[in-house]
């Protein structure tokens, strides 16, 4: 594996050597000293020209852990906004001998095409509304780390699907390791090609969640709607919403996960995202670990990924 631009490329084993890996380096989160010698002498690009909180600093973490060079872009403030194309700037990276480009960008399909440019691996930390492979890996950790498995879970992915790069990778990451998926959302908010994706699809919550293992809520992608697709943020939030009354008709041993940044008050309650069947805080944590494995197993690190600190 060169690159992961997409979560529908990796086979399930694939899939499993990256949590196991992950898994292995998680111990190495436990010590005080968190560094790892894998990847020194490498260099990995983070190159943003989307917001990020979580996503941005995970990878710089995940990569320091390994002790790789780290170069943070950021369109804003970059010769981006004097209109220098994508390729010129992947060609700039290159020239600074980036072993991997970490990048996320508001356009589907950005990642695949700056493949075509790059010597390096290229990892797709989002692009468009299309996927985000490490939050799907990281998402199935979680789970497997709360639940002990995947192979049969019921996960229901709940909200403005059409907008979720998450929901996407999800759904063909989780299919893959043999989780059964349902979409929940209103109408407005799937997109046409769901019936072609490898999942169940439903418009009832309340008739979805007694069966759910998991329940996976979608941030409401404010800032990629340009229309209306719902009536009013409090109708979406009775139909849609996690609130307690819905969290009671879980079984006792569901957990409830968000990718975050969330709308408190609007998919989720506070009181649902702060209990603790949330692995809204965890998910963070594990992406580092995710993250780690996913370079190093991309950037063939020399040494093996457990060999003491440095
Ligand atoms: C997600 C994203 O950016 O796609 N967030 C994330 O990476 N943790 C989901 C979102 O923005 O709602």
């Amino acid at each position: 594996m060169r690159h992961l631009i997409s979560a529908g490329e990796l086979s399930r084993d694939d899939a499993l050597v990256i949590l196991d890996t992950a898994e292995e380096l998680a111990r190495v989160s436990d010590r005080s000293i968190k560094k790892l010698p894998t990847l020194r002498g490498r260099t990995v690009v983070n190159l943003f020209y989307e917001d990020s909180t979580r996503t941005r600093i995970s990878f710089e973490a995940a990569a320091k852990r390994l002790s790789a060079d780290v170069i943070n872009f950021s369109a804003k403030g970059s010769s981006v906004s004097k209109g220098e194309s994508l390729k010129d700037t992947a060609l700039t990276l290159e020239a600074m001998g980036a072993d991997a480009v970490v990048i996320r960008h508001g356009a589907s399909g950005a990642p695949h095409r700056l493949a075509t440019w790059v010597h390096g691996s290229v990892v797709n930390a989002g692009d468009g509304t299309h996927e985000h492979p490490t939050q799907a890996l990281l998402d199935a950790y979680s789970m497997r780390r709360r639940l002990g498995r995947l192979e049969g879970l019921k996960v229901a992915v709940v909200g403005d699907v059409l907008h979720s790069r998450v929901a996407r990778s999800n759904v063909l990451l989780l299919h893959t390791l043999g989780a059964e998926v349902t979409l929940v959302a209103p109408p407005t908010l799937l997109p046409v090609s769901v019936e072609t994706w490898p999942c169940q699809v439903s418009y009832d919550l309340d008739a979805v969640l007694p069966k759910s293992d998991v329940v996976m809520m979608l941030r409401v992608q404010l800032e990629r709607m340009n229309a209306s697709y719902f009536p009013s943020a409090r109708e979406y939030s009775r139909r849609y919403g996690l609130d307690r009354d819905r969290f009671a008709r879980l079984h006792d041993d569901a957990i409830v996960m968000h990718p975050g940044p969330m709308n408190r008050g609007m998919e989720i309650s506070a009181e649902v995202a702060d209990s603790p069947r949330s692995t809204i805080v965890e998910q963070v944590g594990n992406g580092v670990t995710v993250r780690m494995a996913v370079l190093y197993l991309l950037l063939g690190g020399s040494e093996p990924a457990i060999g003491g600190t440095a």
